[in-house]
């Protein structure tokens, strides 16, 4: 697995939780993969996986493990202790990652030497990079997750527009035409590489990217992942459609510290995240209603968020009621297991010589690609009848 962002609080959440479950040390609670409903599908083991990745800063596993632990408690020192050759296994692995118009959030982040390179330059290394991983440790497949900071929107380009005008800029270094995360795609989609973009950065999938990916027949699926606030949205609002009760406001307050909490402080940034948690409402509902997304950093949070949500709606006879709830999160702790999953159904997908968007990975998102329904009832009933689809074609 090549992890874009790989000592992230999510990426080594994820590291740290793949080792301790394929060493018996942790049972695979949230991993959908482990249902009874998935049974019978061939899924990768957890315990082949070998890790690998791109990262802007400086760390290694064990330390950034060691620092989630130290704010959030959420990943236990016998647990790292136990773990300790193989964080320093997957940090070995670790190398310099590209940030070509990153946003200046995000580059005061990075203290690896920055890179300056061409862009066509960039994207070689990257693709040189993960070429050596799977040759160095004889992998047949590599599936790429992106998690690295949510990035600020891209301005449209003439160079978006198909895979041959995307290659142009990159080769005459037109920097403001791509984010990291078009880069990383295109390398994914270039080398047929199955692609997970588990963030809210839109430029992974620009119709330049998509194009790649189906030249290369490759599937690929985002974008930001389903894990909080948004999760609970979408299994509740189809309650009140269910019962033709009215929503008339929905206002959802999000505080979070950490580094994700930071880059989405800054406003450019924050835009993005709002965008892909905003929209599923008046498509689950069927009606527009006035809605509100605030995030806010809270340092002392660290990776422990809490989002209030106020729901105030109209029942029988026109009497107004309100719904409210609080979700405490462990930001990382609920996102991990659906990153395993989602790279456990891309290379299954790969496997298969499917290609394209995953549709039926849509429960996992916040913004789907190419689906539109956000209920997560129905979203999961595709997940369901994509298990079915597989187990049947193993028995014929
Ligand atoms: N519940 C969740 O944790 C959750 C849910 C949905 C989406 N996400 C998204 O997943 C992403 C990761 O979340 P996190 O909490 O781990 O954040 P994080 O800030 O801890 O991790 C991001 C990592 O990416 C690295 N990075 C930034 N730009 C890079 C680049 N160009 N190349 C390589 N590395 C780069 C950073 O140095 C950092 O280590 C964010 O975009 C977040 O919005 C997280």
């Amino acid at each position: 697995m090549w992890l874009f962002g790989a000592y992230g609080g999510l990426a080594t959440t994820v590291v740290v939780g793949a080792r301790a479950i394929a060493r018996r040390l942790a049972p695979p609670r949230g991993l959908a993969t482990e249902l009874p409903v998935a049974a019978g599908i061939p899924f990768q083991d957890l315990g082949d996986i070998v890790f690998g990745g791109h990262e802007i800063r400086h760390s290694d596993y064990a330390s950034s493990a060691a620092e989630i632990q130290a704010r959030t408690g959420s990943l236990p020192p016998e647990l790292l202790r136990a773990l300790r050759s193989d964080l320093a296994a997957a940090s070995k692995n670790v190398v310099t990652g590209a940030m070509p118009n990153a946003g200046r959030t995000i580059d005061s982040l990075a203290d690896r030497k920055a890179v300056r390179e061409p862009l066509a330059t960039q994207v070689e290394r990257i693709r040189d990079d993960i070429r050596a991983f799977a040759r160095r440790n004889r992998l047949d497949r590599v599936v790429c997750v992106n998690l690295t900071s949510t990035e600020p929107a891209l301005r449209p380009s003439p160079a978006h527009r198909s895979a041959a005008a995307f290659e142009r800029a990159l080769a005459r270094n037109d920097v403001k035409a791509v984010r990291p995360s078009a880069i990383y795609a295109w390398v994914a989609a270039t080398e047929g590489l199955p692609f997970v973009h588990f963030t809210p950065s839109e430029s992974a999938f620009l119709p330049a990217i998509r194009e790649a990916f189906a030249t290369s027949g490759t599937p690929f699926m985002g974008r930001d992942g389903k894990t909080g606030e948004t999760l609970v949205k979408s299994a509740l609002a189809p309650m009140f459609a269910y019962r033709n009760l009215r929503v008339l406001s929905w206002q959802g307050y999000n505080i979070l510290g950490d580094r994700d909490g930071r880059v989405l402080a800054d406003k450019e940034n924050k835009k993005t995240k709002v965008a892909t948690k905003d929209a599923l409402l008046p498509s689950i509902l069927g009606y527009p209603l006035h809605t509100h997304v605030g995030i806010d950093y809270v340092p002392s949070l660290h990776d422990l968020k809490t989002a209030w949500d106020f729901v105030h709606f109209e029942g029988f006879l026109g009497f107004k009621m309100a719904l409210q709830f609080i979700w405490q999160g462990c930001d990382a702790i609920l996102a991990a297991p659906l990153v395993l999953d989602l790279v456990r159904f891309a290379d299954l997908a790969k496997r298969r010589g499917e290609s394209g968007p995953m549709p039926h990975l849509a429960c996992f998102f916040k913004q789907p690609f190419g689906v539109q329904e956000h209920d997560l009832h129905r979203q999961w009933q595709l997940l369901v009848a994509y298990l079915d689809h597989v187990r049947a074609g193993q028995r014929g």
